[in-house]
Parts: C-alpha cells; structure tokens; sequence
C-alpha cells in the first residue's frame, strides 16, 4: 500500500460500479457473466475497504432506471444480489461489517426483502465498516420522496416548515445517519452521475478510471485513494483560509 496516507483517508467512498455489458462483450461472453464478474470486484472492494479502514463504502448495485432493462437481465441482477447476500452475510458477520440499504426496498421481490431484511438485522450491531447498498435507487426519486415526507410531517404538525433547513432536509434522506461521501468512483471511463446521490455529493470528489468493473481489484481502489489525498478540499473557501485554519 506504498504512497497510501492512513491518516487522510476517506471516509465515505460511493462507487458506480459500470462496465460489466461491456466486459462481457470485450470477452465475447454474456452481459450476465459480466455482471457475475462484477459480483467478484464487489467482495474484493469489500474486503480491501475493510483493511484499509474505510469506515463507509456505498455501492450502486442497481438503479430505479435499471429495472427497464430486459426482464432476463433485471432477473439475473436480483437472482446475483440474493446469492451475494447468502454467501457474504457470515463474511460480514466475521469481519464486523454492517450491511445497509438505501432506495426504494419496497420495489424489490419479497424473498429479496427479506433476505436482505434479515442480514441488516444481523449485522445491524457491527462497527468495523458500514458496507450500504445501494437499490432499486434513484437521486431525484429519493429527493422527491425526502419532499413528500416533510410535506406530510408538516400536515401531522410533527414539523414546521420555518424549520426545513438542510440538515433537517438530510435527515429525510435514504442516507439519513450516513456521512456524505467524500470520494466518488466511477469505472468504465463514463463521466457521469447517473442519478447517484445527487443530494449528498454536493463536495464530494470524483475519480473517473478506464478500468471496467469486473477488472477492479484493490490496486484501483488503492491508486483512486492516492489521487483523493493529493486534492485539496475546500467546500467553497480559498486555499489560504484553510492553510490559516
Ligand atoms: C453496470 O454495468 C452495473 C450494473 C447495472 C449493476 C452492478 C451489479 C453488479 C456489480 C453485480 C452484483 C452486485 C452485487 C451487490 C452483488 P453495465 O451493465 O451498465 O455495463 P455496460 O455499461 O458496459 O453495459
């Protein structure tokens, strides 16, 4: 882990894990053998954020957008999220990682519901590393559903609209408890958010790499680390306000 800095590390890191179609079609393989191969970047970004002592790691495993894609691919995706869940729940147990979720969990099959269900509660007192899924997951939809709720607490009288501020309004987020991520990957060379944590990543890094998620291994994450604590954040001051500070 030559030129990683432990004591400046991220502490929230989000990834939109893209490429697994086009792995697959580099491979003249199926989409579903890329998104299988995905599955395997998933546990060794698990494990390496783990070590490295990331304390929050957020996965864009599966976006609202995704459930229009074709239904055997949609199937496969879910079919892989519940074997994933079965076989990484005594991993996570083991290596004290807590599994969270955030998105519309209402949408997903109900075994999936309660699969998912019963890991978070098993996990639920772990303190190593928070490892947050994120599904059947959208920005402008959790930010519409963040509107909605403050809508109705304020019609129950549980809030007051003069006190919508911010903080308040994250707390009406699926991330709600959860720290903004400080560092974004993105794989496949695609420059975008894809409706991702719109909200939350107002000051967040981004690191974009050509590298195709089934080919992600911990060198990828170590060299987007790296990157990360060469930057110089300043939430919108200037460099010498925070040399002063
Ligand atoms: C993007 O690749 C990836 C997805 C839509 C889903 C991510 C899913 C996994 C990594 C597999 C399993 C996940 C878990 C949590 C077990 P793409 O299909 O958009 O690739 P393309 O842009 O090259 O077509």
């Amino acid at each position: 882990m030559k030129d990683l800095n432990l004591k400046n590390l991220p502490g929230h890191i989000a990834i939109i894990m893209d490429g697994n179609g086009r792995w697959a079609e580099k491979h003249m393989l199926g989409r579903i053998t890329g998104h299988k191969k995905g599955a395997r970047s998933v546990r060794v970004t698990v494990k390496a954020c783990r070590e490295i002592g990331i304390r929050y790691l957020t996965l864009y495993a599966f976006s609202v957008e995704n459930w229009f894609r074709p239904s055997e691919e949609v199937g496969a995706l879910m079919e892989l999220l519940e074997t994933y869940l079965r076989l990484e729940l005594p991993g996570l147990i083991k290596n004290d990682i807590r599994l969270t979720s955030i998105g519309d969990i209402e949408a997903l099959s109900g075994p999936i519901r309660e699969i998912l269900g019963d890991a978070m509660e098993k996990t639920a007192g772990n303190k190593g590393m928070v490892l947050n899924l994120a599904l059947s997951y959208g920005g402008r939809d959790e930010i519409v559903h963040a509107v909605k709720k403050i809508l109705k607490d304020c019609q129950d009288g549980i809030l007051r609209p003069h006190d919508v501020s911010k903080d308040v309004f994250s707390r009406y987020l699926y991330t709600c408890g959860l720290p903004d991520p400080d560092l974004l990957i993105r794989t496949s060379g695609e420059y975008r958010l894809s409706n991702f944590l719109l909200w939350q990543s107002a000051y967040t890094e981004f690191y974009f790499t050509d590298v195709l998620w089934p080919d992600f291994r911990r060198k990828h994450l170590v060299d987007a680390i790296v990157d990360f604590q060469k930057r110089e954040r300043r939430f919108g001051l200037t460099s010498g306000q925070l040399q002063r500070d």
